[in-house]
């Protein structure tokens, strides 16, 4: 028989004295006989589980129950206990009522203009001196350890057709290094050109976080310190039949559920314990980036020196868009705020308006870059503001009354995210910064065509022959090279470092 003793607050499985084993299946059901035990009897619903199931009507989720063996029932009931349910009840609602809300994004869009506090490239040379305080500034706040890096890499590869994180993709055009490690090799040269070591957070999901934990243990964090490298893991949200507000399950025994988007950050590094760490270690500022582009200049100080000098709690770089019908969000201002109209909410002929100068209104793509003031991040978790919910119209597996499999043929439900970029509005001060496309935006993202393996590839190599070609080097016709981050992080240590008059006749990597 299971009991529950209450206090203990297991963060692993463990085995006491008496042979209890401590399993974390939810607030209310935290210890367990020992494993084996649980096996040979069946696990009883606990009864405020059972009250909650039938006051918000998903008592079906449970209607296997005695067909599944106690592991399964351990399992299902861990999941359960994990549900918002008063959430969900809310959601639901929210669903019901955006079908009348007041204006889409769509609608919003009409309205919308280029983004006005802004710096584009730099054009005259007090463009380029203005650049070079900004890259200073940045640097000093590096120095003092003031800034940290998230990595948001709880998505899954599915575009990419890759089974794995997508951060163990092999990407290097040479040495086939995932982007995993081109990452954080730049956080490990950045660490020590700044002379302190820069913390990186790693935001993992449900289907992410082991494997991604194994891959950094079995390469040894990349040559970071095991102590400047946390994960913490976003939390998963049920997908709701569309017709009803019911929860559907994926198994008798497995609720389906997806990642609560990249919004989910805040209340997942609240959760883990990450911003304490952050507040301990004195980090102000945190650059954040997406795993799919090893490209993105992790902790760029050009970026951070914008975003110090102006005073904004939220900066984002932007790139030019190559077409209007190009999948990226870009950034507009629409009734004096900044933010960001995905690119699934703009309608194409909206996506072609012209302003008076012929050139593009939405010109300006997100690239997913930001540095954040640590104090807005705390500020959007305080309750005073908060992220809005995104309900996508999917197909989800799940299951019939008798428990067979369904694999739907046109969307039955909705799974429900919040946009991290959807704290644009709510700062007191959003900066814009564009920044070089070629050399800043290159992620992986679909298995053939643009955003691919092949383009990021490319301009991996197109990179390196660049900066090597600057050093007075020279790579022969259709050379891949490749530049470790640990080599040189930029044009300028590569100019240092590389012997000039040197020829690239096979591929080779600068490591
Ligand atoms: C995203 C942006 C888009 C931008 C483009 C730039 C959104 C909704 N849109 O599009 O505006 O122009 O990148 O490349 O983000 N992730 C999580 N947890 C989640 C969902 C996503 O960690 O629950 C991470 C993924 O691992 C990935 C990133 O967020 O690193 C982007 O997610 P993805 O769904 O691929 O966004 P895009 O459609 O490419």
């Amino acid at each position: 028989m299971c009991y529950n003793p209450g206090e203990i607050e297991p963060r692993a499985v463990q085995v006491d004295t008496l042979g209890m084993e401590a399993c974390t299946v939810g607030p209310n059901w935290k210890y367990v006989p020992a494993f084996r035990d649980c096996l040979e009897s069946s696990v009883p619903i606990p009864t405020s589980t059972l009250d909650a199931l039938k006051k918000y009507g998903q008592t079906h989720l449970v209607q296997f129950w005695e067909e599944l063996n106690p592991k399964q029932q351990a399992q299902l009931l861990e999941q359960i206990e994990q549900v918002d349910f008063p959430l969900m009840e809310r959601l639901a609602k929210l669903r019901s009522e955006q079908k009348t809300a007041a204006e889409s994004p769509a609608e919003m869009s009409v309205r919308a203009q280029s983004p006005e506090q802004l710096i584009r490239l730099p054009k005259t040379q007090r463009d380029r001196d203005q650049q070079f305080i900004a890259a200073e500034a940045g640097e000093e706040l590096l120095r003092a350890g003031k800034v940290g890096a998230i990595l948001v890499a709880g998505g899954q590869g599915s575009r990419l057709g890759f089974n794995d994180p997508k951060g163990m993709f092999p990407i290097g055009p040479v040495t086939n290094r995932t982007l995993f490690q081109i990452l954080c090799e730049q956080v490990l040269a950045r660490s020590k050109r700044v002379g302190i070591p820069i913390c990186y957070f790693i935001m993992t999901s449900e289907a992410t976080h082991k494997p991604t934990v194994a891959f950094f243990e079995e390469h040894r964090y990349f040559g970071l310190s095991e102590d400047q490298v946390f994960f913490f893991q976003q939390a998963s949200l049920p997908a709701m039949e569309d017709s009803s507000s019911r929860l559907l399950l994926e198994r008798k025994d497995r609720i389906a559920t997806s990642p609560d988007g990249h919004g989910g950050m805040l209340r997942a590094l609240q959760r883990h314990g990450m911003l304490d760490v952050m507040r301990d270690r004195g980090i102000e500022h945190l650059y954040y980036h997406q795993v799919d582009n090893p490209t993105a200049i992790v902790c760029d100080p050009v970026l951070l020196g914008h975003h110090l000098q102006s005073g904004s709690e939220l900066t984002t770089k932007v790139v030019a868009k190559v077409s209007p019908e190009e999948k990226m969000g870009v950034l507009v201002t629409v009734d004096g705020q900044t933010q960001i109209i995905e690119y699934s909410d703009l309608p194409i002929e909206q996506s072609k308006r012209l302003q008076a100068d012929g050139t593009m209104v939405f010109w300006a793509g997100n690239t997913a870059i930001h540095v954040f003031q640590r104090t807005f991040i705390e500020r959007l978790l305080g309750g005073e503001l908060s992220l809005p919910f995104h309900i996508a119209h999917k197909k989800v597996p799940t299951i019939d009354a008798k428990g067979e499999p369904v694999n739907p043929t046109q969307p039955n439900a909705n799974k429900f995210e919040q946009f991290i970029f959807d704290a644009l509005p709510q700062a007191k001060l959003a900066l814009v910064v564009e920044g070089k496309r070629e050399r800043e935006f290159n992620p992986v993202k679909n298995a053939e065509g643009s955003d691919s393996p092949a383009t990021c590839r490319a301009a991996l190599t197109a990179i390196a022959r660049d900066w090597i070609e600057s050093a007075g080097g020279t790579v022969e016709k259709n050379v891949p090279v490749e530049v470790s981050p640990l080599f040189a992080l930029d044009r300028e240590e590569l100019h240092v470092k590389l012997e000039p008059g040197q020829v690239f006749k096979k591929p080779t990597v600068l490591a």
